[in-house]
């Protein structure tokens, strides 16, 4: 029967809305309506229209699934501006009248040029962490002073690079490369700007790969103290002591995808200790101090993320406190937020292909039935799933169905069975082929972790606002894709 899910053999079909059903977990409601849902995960400019298609800044998914294919990643430009404002907004008030704040966009998250445009003007400095970063957030016109070059890794080639530019700063990841940013410098008879990234021991609550200030990860100096000064000490006094590095202050980035506001709290403090050190070893007090991001964002209903307001209020408090008791003026903030500010902004929209009904043993002992919907994407358009077991929610998004709902479980159309999209979500049971479904809070980390995996060509990325619709990056295409096989001839 074409578009009905094929039963398999054993599967259990299930009759009505389960509730609770016995493979969902614990904190996934037994919706049988998606509404509310879709308010709270997608982008601000949401909403149903009349026949109820997904629309957004204007445009409704139906018509950008026509014109553009599917996958296809879609982003409200209203959304992301609104988030950036929001940030720039939240940290400015609450760390005023003391100091000023640079909330740095980081590209890692997903750059184009069009998105540095947005973040330049909306009044954000923009954060990169290799050569090819860089080169976008040039091209897109940003001004070089307002730009951050990161890396555990880089070569003396984006060094230069960096320089040559003309850089706000470079974050300094080890005790070699501040030697090689002092001889490249020295080469190009410069002075680099040099913020000193630093472990302040701090664990993340959040996925091991993704916390970066506990001891045993290959991000930054550590700030650990045996018996001599450690290394964020000695790079500090090097820095301090160099003709060719201009040091601006310390850095820290803690993790992404956080909700916990201690550890931002712990690092902040950390590091104001260190600034207060470093004045009374060589009388210098820093004036900078970046934050990193890392704030968490809502992917499903279990997420419960924190406004900007009151992560920037939080902070500020932790930060004026810590530098009163040490007596230091609050240095010069910064932070650097790349999912709270793309994430939510985003979604990816997904056409319905085969789906199947698979009878599997429940935890309770009976036997139950969960719904495989496989789309036209998967772990090439949002690797997530794979490398972090990251959930995620989706909708209905071409039309309204009202009626029972299945607990799913949308899956990509690579060859592994781990190519999950999302694990567990109840969709209508009226779903058919050719439906379009919408996964939301998509816009970071997904096309910029995209890959060919099974020679996909990766999606394009749109733009919506004001009813209007503009590519921000095109889909690939086979002949690309081809042209870089020596083989090919076309
Ligand atoms: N600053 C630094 C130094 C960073 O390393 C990162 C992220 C950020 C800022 C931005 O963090 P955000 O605000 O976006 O959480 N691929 C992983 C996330 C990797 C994060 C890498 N660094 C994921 O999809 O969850």
């Amino acid at each position: 029967m074409h578009g009905q899910p094929q039963e398999q053999a054993h599967g259990q079909p299930t009759h009505g809305a389960p509730a609770p059903h016995p493979l969902a977990p614990d904190w996934l409601s037994p919706i049988t309506d998606s509404a509310g849902l879709e308010h709270h995960l997608l982008p601000a400019d949401a909403h149903r229209d009349d026949d109820g298609v997904l629309t957004v800044g204007g445009v409704d998914v139906a018509s950008l699934a026509e014109e553009h294919g599917t996958p296809l990643y879609v982003l409200s430009e209203s959304d992301f501006r609104a988030r950036a404002r929001a940030f720039r907004e939240a940290f400015g008030r609450a760390f005023a009248p003391e100091t000023e704040v640079d909330v740095f966009y980081a590209g890692k998250a997903f750059l184009s040029t069009q998105v540095v445009a947005w973040a330049v003007e909306e009044g954000l400095c923009v954060d990169t962490s290799t050569g090819g970063e860089l080169a976008v957030a040039l091209a897109g016109g940003a001004d070089p002073a307002r730009l951050g070059l990161h890396g555990n890794n880089k070569s003396d080639d984006e060094i230069r690079r960096a320089l040559d530019a003309g850089i706000g700063r470079i974050i300094a990841d080890s005790l070699d490369e501040l030697e090689r940013i002092e001889t490249i410098a020295e080469q190009m008879r410069t002075r680099a700007p040099v913020m000193l990234r630093l472990t302040p021991g701090v664990h993340a609550s959040t996925h091991e790969y993704i916390a970066t200030a506990h001891e045993d990860q290959k991000f930054g100096l550590s700030m650990a103290r045996d018996s001599g000064p450690s290394v964020a000490e000695r790079a500090a006094a090097a820095a301090l002591d160099s003709e060719h590095i201009d040091l601006r202050g310390l850095h820290c980035h803690i993790g992404s995808q956080i909700f916990e506001p201690t550890g931002f709290e712990v690092a902040a403090r950390r590091l104001i200790e260190l600034v207060a050190d470093i004045r009374r070893d060589h009388g210098v007090e820093l004036a900078e101090l970046d934050l990193g991001g890392g704030h968490g964002i809502a992917y499903t209903e279990a997420d419960d993320p924190r406004r900007p307001e009151d992560i920037a209020e939080a902070l500020a408090a932790t930060v004026k406190t810590a530098c009163a008791e040490a007596d230091l003026r609050v240095p010069r903030i910064s932070i650097e937020p790349g999912r709270a500010i793309v994430g939510p902004a985003g979604f990816t929209l997904y056409r319905v292909g085969v789906q199947k009904d698979v009878g599997v043993d429940a935890p309770d002992g009976s036997t139950a039935t969960r719904r495989y919907v496989a789309v036209d994407g998967g772990m090439s358009d949002n690797a997530r799933g794979v490398l972090y077991g990251a959930d995620y929610s989706a909708v209905l998004a071409g039309r309204k169905v009202v009626g029972d709902h299945r607990l799913s479980r949308i899956v990509g159309k690579h060859c592994e069975s781990g190519d999950i999209v999302v694990r567990d979500v109840y969709l209508p049971a009226a779903t058919v082929r050719g439906d379009l479904l919408a996964v939301p809070a998509t816009g970071a980390y997904c096309h910029s972790l995209a890959s060919n995996y099974n020679w996909l060509p990766r999606p394009a990325v749109v733009a919506v606002a004001e009813g209007a619709a503009r590519t921000l990056i095109r889909r690939e295409t086979e002949d690309e894709m081809l042209s870089r096989d020596t083989g090919w001839t076309a």
